[in-house]
């Protein structure tokens, strides 16, 4: 049986955390009660007919009674959900996905890119224990954690460099889950150079343009090495990235 919900959800806060981010929390238990780390919910940005389609965005974290998203703000359909106030109700379709393959007790690796890291909190509270590491242009593109490692490309915060420039053998030893979230450029980069031998352990959270995002318009298909397409809204976002055929999703330019 499916536990996905279509539910008008109350906002209880909503605020602006760095320049054009917003963490928007939700009273919503009829989704945090099901959902799982790496699942994403989409959200109808108003009741009118424009934007036609919701909005996907990764549950980072779960409250007492719902959960809180982070996303920025960088169209029209992000807009409108910036502008909702504590007490306004919004449509929410979710939990979606697959989310991401982990136990109790793993021991993760987080490597996250800029935005691509919302979503890591929940990812972070479900497991034994995590390393997190951070890349993002400046500093005001990096998502408060408690403990991490962070690089920016401008020096701003943390050395002066790129995410791929942290991982190291021991943090890759170390983990039996390596989960990779941002931008594709920045996952293909850290996916290239992540030895043979701990490839098997890295999950990808994949990210497309959305219509549905319950499996019926086909428009989020992410090309797999084995030939075809697969679903990044019911069979992703999360696939193993021995699974995914790198070079046709670059050129693809998602
Ligand atoms: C499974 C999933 C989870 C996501 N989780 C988050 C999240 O936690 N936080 C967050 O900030 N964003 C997240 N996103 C991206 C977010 O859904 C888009 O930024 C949002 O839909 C843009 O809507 P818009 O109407 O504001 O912009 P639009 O007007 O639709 O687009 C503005 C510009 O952004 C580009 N764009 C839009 N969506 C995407 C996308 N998915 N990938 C790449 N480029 C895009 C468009 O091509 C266009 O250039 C997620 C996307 C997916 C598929
Ligand atoms: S968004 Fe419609 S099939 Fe995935």
């Amino acid at each position: 049986m499916s536990t996905v919900q279509d539910l008008d959800c109350l906002v209880t806060h909503i605020e602006q955390v760095l320049p054009g981010v917003v963490k928007v929390v939700f009273e919503c238990s009829g989704i945090s009660s099901v959902a799982a780390p790496g699942q994403f919910v989409q959200i109808e940005p108003s009741a009118d007919v424009f934007p036609v389609t919701r909005r996907p965005i990764t549950i980072n974290r779960l409250t007492h009674s719902g959960f809180e998203l982070l996303f920025d703000v960088i169209g029209r359909g992000t807009e409108l959900l910036a502008r909702m106030q504590p007490g306004d109700t919004a449509r929410v379709l979710g939990p979606l996905g697959n989310g991401w393959k982990i136990h109790q007790g793993s021991n993760c690796l987080l490597i996250g890119g800029g935005l691509g890291a919302a979503g890591f909190q929940f990812l972070i509270d479900s497991v034994n224990s995590a390393e997190v590491l951070i890349g993002a242009s400046g500093q005001e593109r990096v998502i408060p954690f408690g403990a991490c490692h962070v690089v920016t490309e401008d020096g701003s915060l943390g050395e002066k460099g790129l995410v791929t420039s942290l991982l190291s053998e021991k943090f890759l030893a170390e983990a039996d889950v390596i989960a990779v979230c941002g931008p594709v450029a920045m996952m293909e980069a850290v996916w290239s150079i992540i030895p043979e031998k701990h490839q098997g352990k890295v999950q990808i959270s994949t990210e497309s343009r959305m219509g549905c995002g319950w499996g019926v318009c086909d428009g989020c298909s992410i090309p797999m090495l084995e030939g075809g397409y697969r679903k990044c809204c019911t069979e992703g976002p999360v696939f193993h990235g021995t699974e995914i055929d790198w070079k046709r999703w670059k050129e693809a330019g998602l």
